[in-house]
This record gives structure tokens, C-alpha cells and sequence, in this order.
């Protein structure tokens, strides 16, 4: 098939081509795919798309009218889909669902780790020949309490993980899991959770329903002084109102490797630009937190297994086989 692979890398390239052998027809497109650049779309039956390519309404129709029938995202959470858009012109959309949990939770569990012992700090300091460990206290998270939201895949690894540092594992998900359960986590009301956490952790999708899950009326049910981690998507969290709470100190610890406005900064090198994002610049000044950006995902295994499976989803597409990595229209 032809396949027009946007936002593509060189690691993209790299891995796409290794699973591909050959099969189909690769035409490799750096820009993101938008509404200006849809264009470059006409006449490849497949697209292959990223997590901050936006694909709205119009850019489906220009991709439908230009003689797409497959958008093959590489990445598992589709928010940046409009699914009932995309049924309407009978485009098909597939993806990667669980390329490899353990890639994120180990992210995420390192995020946890460096702002509790203050890495990032430690690092500079040993650097510039300062071995002072004043400001440097961190805690035991043995015995801490964290509340995991979402735990499907990812979640449920993090919980593992957390588990045996002999942290107590609280839990929120609409659908609860026994393998969790048997871990010992304990299912709650959101509002239980959050009131009783010392770390917060979010491993759910993004929803139109749960965007700003956490906002300033979540962040007052929270302990003082909790760790918040998103390695989820940056519209679960509204950043305005986490900046206040990292002013005020409701929270001291805030990692993040998602960012809701994070399409017009993320995955490009700009450190010879000025950020107009007054909001992710005002992040960036906290000392006690760490901003990564979208690199969770990024293994040698998790992106191995990203290029195999979409070369076989448009495989499965191509011959007409049923698609198991197939996301039902809303
Ligand atoms: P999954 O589908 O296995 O699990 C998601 C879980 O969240 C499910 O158990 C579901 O019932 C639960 N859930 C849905 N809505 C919820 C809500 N409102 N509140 C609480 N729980 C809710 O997904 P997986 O593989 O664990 O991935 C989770 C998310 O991680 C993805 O949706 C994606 O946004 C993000 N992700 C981030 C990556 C990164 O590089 N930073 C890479 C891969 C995924």
C-alpha cells in the first residue's frame, strides 16, 4: 500500500523501514498533518499518523476526497482523532494499543524518583563542584501512599512497580481490574483517592469528559505537599490551576512528560527560539518540577513494537483480514 507517514523521524524511518522489509510503499513526510498539509496525502490509501497530528473534521474530508481509506496512528490514545468525522467518510483507523507498558511506567516511576530525590538538582550541583545536600530531602516512598488513576496497561505496571517499593496502591477506574486488586490496590471514588494520596498518577485516555480532571476543585482535595505525575495526556490537567497550587503548595512535586498545548512545542529542538508559551514557561521556573516532552513511550522495544504492529495493522488492512487494532466509531 502507500502509506504517507507524517511527523516522521529518523527513528521513525529507521524502524518503519526494518518492519516494513519492503511490503508497502513508505514515503516518509516531516511536517505534521494538518489542514495546509493534507495535501501531501492525495493519492496514498494510507496515512500514518502520530500523537499530535490533528486530524478534525476537515483534514478527514480532504484526506477522504484525496483517496485515504486507512489512518494508521503508531501511538495508543486517539483524542486527536474526530472518530464520528471520520465514519462518516468510511475511513478506517487503527492503532497500536499496548506497544509496551512497561516503557511508560518505568518513565513514569523515573519522573518519581528524580523529583523525590531531586536528581535534576543533584546532577547541576555535583557539576559545578557543590556538594551541599541542603534542599535535597526527599522521602521514603516505601509505606507512601499512591493513588493510580486509570489502570488498564499502564497503570496496572506502575502499580507493580510501586508495589514493591511497599508503597500502598489506592486506585480510580470505572472498570477495576483483579490483577490489580490482587496486588493489594484498593479501589475508591476519585474523590478518596485524591484526598488520600501522597502521589497522584494518571494512566487514563483522554476523554471530551474528563478533560481537567484534574482542575482547581480536584487540586483542593488533595493533600498538602502531594506529587501529581501525568504521562498521560496534558489535557487531563488543567495547567493554570496546577500552577497555583505549585504556588501555594498544595503541590511540591509536579512531573510531567504530556502537555496540553504541547503540539506547538514538543518533538522539535527550539532551543534557539523563544517559547511564546507563557504558561509552559512559567513550568519550567519551578524547581521541583520536571518536564519531559512525550519521550515516555521512547525504547528500543516500545518502538520496535510500534513499527511491527502498524506495518501489520495496514498489512491486515491491505488483504483484507479483520483488524483487531480497529477503533470503533463513537
Ligand atoms: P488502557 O486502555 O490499557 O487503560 C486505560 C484505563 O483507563 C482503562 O482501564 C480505563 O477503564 C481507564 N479509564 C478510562 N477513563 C477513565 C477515567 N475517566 N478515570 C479513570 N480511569 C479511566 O491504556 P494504557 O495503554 O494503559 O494507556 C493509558 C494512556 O497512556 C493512553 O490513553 C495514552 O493517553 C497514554 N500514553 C502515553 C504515552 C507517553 O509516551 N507518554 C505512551 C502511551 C500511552
Amino acid at each position: 500500500m502507500k502509506v504517507a507517514v507524517f511527523s516522521a523521524k529518523n527513528y521513525d524511518r529507521e524502524f518503519l523501514d526494518a518492519a516494513n522489509a519492503s511490503r508497502h510503499e513508505l514515503h516518509f513526510f516531516e511536517p505534521q498533518l494538518n489542514l495546509e498539509t493534507a495535501t501531501l496525502a492525495a493519492g496514498f490509501g494510507a496515512v500514518c499518523i502520530f500523537v499530535n497530528d490533528h486530524l478534525d473534521a476537515t483534514v478527514l474530508e480532504r484526506l477522504a476526497d484525496g483517496g485515504t481509506r486507512l489512518i494508521a496512528l503508531r501511538c495508543a490514545g486517539y483524542n486527536n482523532v474526530d472518530l464520528k468525522a471520520a465514519a462518516q467518510h468510511t475511513l478506517t483507523i487503527v492503532r497500536v494499543p499496548g506497544y509496551s507498558p512497561h516503557a511508560v511506567a518505568e518513565h513514569t516511576v523515573g519522573l518519581m524518583l528524580a523529583l523525590n530525590r531531586k536528581l535534576h538538582r543533584a546532577y547541576n550541583r555535583v557539576r559545578e563542584g557543590n556538594f551541599s545536600l541542603e534542599g535535597l530531602l526527599g522521602f521514603d516512598l516505601h509505606g507512601k501512599t499512591a493513588g493510580i488513576i486509570g489502570t488498564g496497561k499502564i497503570g496496572m505496571v506502575v502499580g507493580q512497580i510501586l508495589a514493591g517499593f511497599g508503597c500502598r496502591i489506592l486506585a480510580f477506574d470505572p472498570f477495576p481490574n483483579e490483577t490489580c486488586r490482587s496486588l493489594g490496590a484498593r479501589y475508591l471514588s476519585l474523590d478518596e483517592l485524591l484526598a488520600q494520596s501522597d502521589i497522584i498518577t494518571l494512566h487514563c485516555p483522554l476523554t471530551p469528559e474528563n478533560k481537567y480532571m484534574i482542575d482547581a476543585s480536584a487540586l483542593r482535595k488533595m493533600r498538602d505537599g502531594v506529587m501529581l505525575i501525568n504521562t498521560s495526556r496534558g489535557a487531563l490537567l488543567n495547567t493554570v490551576a496546577v500552577i497555583d497550587a505549585l504556588k501555594s503548595g498544595r503541590v511540591s512535586y509536579l512531573g510531567l512528560d504530556v502537555y496540553e498545548e504541547e503540539e506547538h512545542i514538543f518533538f522539535e529542538d527550539r532551543s534557539g527560539l523563544i517559547i511564546s508559551d507563557d504558561v509552559f514557561s512559567r513550568l519550567l521556573t519551578f524547581p521541583n518540577v520536571i518536564v519531559t516532552g512525550h519521550q515516555a513511550f521512547f525504547t528500543r522495544e516500545a518502538v520496535e513494537n510500534i513499527a511491527a504492529t502498524t506495518i501489520g495493522n495496514i498489512t491486515s488492512f491491505e488483504s483484507g483480514q479483520s483488524l483487531a487494532n480497529q477503533i470503533a466509531s463513537s
